[in-house]
């Protein structure tokens, strides 16, 4: 009892010492999303139920991302991919993991062209439309309603270059109305939520930003509901506009809140360090911009790792645009965002920092028949030498390890744990070890599986 008050006595002191001598600043956050909270934002993710399955995937989604985007289990498609029948089932999963991890949803999104079912484009009536629009909205807006923190509610409605209205069934059968219609809609189904607008290329000042402005100021004017504009930010390493934060304010003084809401910074793969440094340097100036506004409240990456990006599908030869490369290693644009917001990655030498004491890891599958393959792994160190190492297979459906060498797994459902075989634990800094195993695929599927690596 004495011990025990004399210790809080002692702490009292120390505290008050600390208060007169001017007391240490708290440790720098290590993770995004802790960065994000200091400053009062949220750092966020798209994220896909078809990845869920996999460990690193969600190990990362949880330990970095604070705020999650379904990537397009909300969309309309999806959502009510036949007249008056919802499905809301992978969008429900991903909204209870968020829920279970502490984590903000953003919905994505009500009234979009693209992703949209062709008996919606095939309606020619202005009534009708009209009717199935607000149903959709009260339907899918009131399923979720409580549950997230924004929607957004129209997405893409603005041509690039000119600013004029996209040609879209929207636009064309119901007309100017439909944007504002739909904002009421949203309202009036879940008026828990920020309803936002949202578009790509109007993240710096332009024709279409200008627009979207005097859309935004319209609306303000006249009371429908908008809450928030979201700037998606599918930029090109070395042409993020110089401009970002100033567009940020014009939007936050209409009185709106902004979001940066799909973030990604292309480049031409494959990727090398020059490319990576000028990549680290626009996440850098992004995120600033962010940082600087006060009414900006998050930012949202579009997806964790470069292996699932949506990039190499639609722009050829590009890719490589997110914070986590294919193995889920952090890149150098992780690192500079997370001094961005006010973190700190690590002096050299912290344990867990890519390049010094920390390990990285690659697969590459060495020969392949029907219903089998083998794999090797190889795990080399940083700039210092690691004593020990973990590798994480996550095997396809199917996929088993029949053998394994130089490595000694444990294995829990699809997830094979390798820890080294003794003698190649040790990795002098620039390194490698590497283990190879045998996996059957009974249904022929020899696709990459999972990998993440780390010490100890
Ligand atoms: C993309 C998804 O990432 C892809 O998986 C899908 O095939 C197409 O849509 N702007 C948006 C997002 O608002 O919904 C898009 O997401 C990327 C561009």
């Amino acid at each position: 009892m004495r011990r025990a008050l004399t210790s809080v006595l002692g702490a009292a002191t120390l505290l008050l010492a600390g208060l007169v001598a001017g007391a240490p600043p708290a440790a720098a956050a290590s993770t995004l999303k802790d960065a994000a909270a200091a400053t009062g934002r949220v750092f966020g993710t798209a994220a896909a139920q078809s990845h869920m399955g996999e460990s690193a995937y969600v190990n990362t989604l949880n330990r970095e991302f604070n705020q999650l985007t379904p990537e397009n289990e909300m969309k309309w498609e999806t959502t009510e991919p036949s007249r008056d029948s919802f499905d809301y089932s992978a969008a429900d999963q991903l909204v209870q993991h968020a829920r279970s991890q502490g984590m903000e949803v953003r919905g994505h999104t009500l009234v979009w062209h693209s992703q949209l079912p062709s008996w919606v484009e095939g309606i020619s009536s202005r009534t009708e439309l009209l009717e199935v629009m607000r149903n959709h909205i009260a339907n899918v807006a009131g399923h979720f309603r409580g549950d997230l923190t924004t929607w957004d509610v129209v997405n893409e409605a603005f041509e690039d270059g000119t600013g004029a209205r996209r040609d879209t069934v929207f636009q064309r059968v119901i007309g100017d109305g439909y944007i504002e219609e739909a904002f009421r809609a949203a309202r009036a189904a879940d008026p828990t939520a920020k309803l936002c607008y949202n578009d790509y290329n109007i993240d710096g000042r332009n024709a279409k930003s200008d627009a979207v402005y005097a859309m935004v100021q319209d609306f303000k004017r006249r009371g429908v509901p908008i809450d928030c504009v979201g700037l998606q930010g599918h930029l090109i390493v070395g042409s993020v506009p110089g401009d970002v934060q100033a567009n940020i304010q014009r939007f936050a003084d209409l009185g709106v809140d902004v979001y940066i809401t799909e973030l990604d910074i292309r480049m031409q793969t494959p990727p090398n360090s020059q490319k990576l440094a000028q990549q680290a340097a626009d996440y850098r100036s992004v995120v600033s911009a962010c940082v600087a506004v006060t009414r900006c409240k998050g930012i949202t990456v579009w997806g964790i790792t470069d292996k699932y990006s949506w990039i190499p599908d639609v722009f050829e030869g590009e890719g490589a645009a997110l914070l986590f490369d294919d193995n889920y290693n952090k890149k150098p644009a992780y690192d500079a965002s997370l001094e961005a917001l006010g973190g700190d990655p690590g002096d050299p030498g912290d344990p867990g920092d890519p390049g010094d004491g920390d390990v990285t890891c690659t697969y590459t599958r060495t020969s392949q028949w029907n219903n089998g393959f083998n794999g090797q792994v190889t795990i080399t160190a940083g700039s210092s030498a690691v004593s020990s190492w973990t590798a994480v297979l996550t095997m396809r459906s199917g996929q088993s390890i029949q053998a394994l060498w130089n490595g000694t797994p444990s294995t829990s459902g699809s997830v094979v744990t390798v820890k080294p075989a003794g003698w190649n634990a040790n990795i002098p800094a620039g390194a490698s070890a590497s283990f190879g195993f045998t996996a059957s695929a009974p249904n022929g599927d020899v696709s990459d599986p999972g990998l993440a690596c780390g010490t100890p």
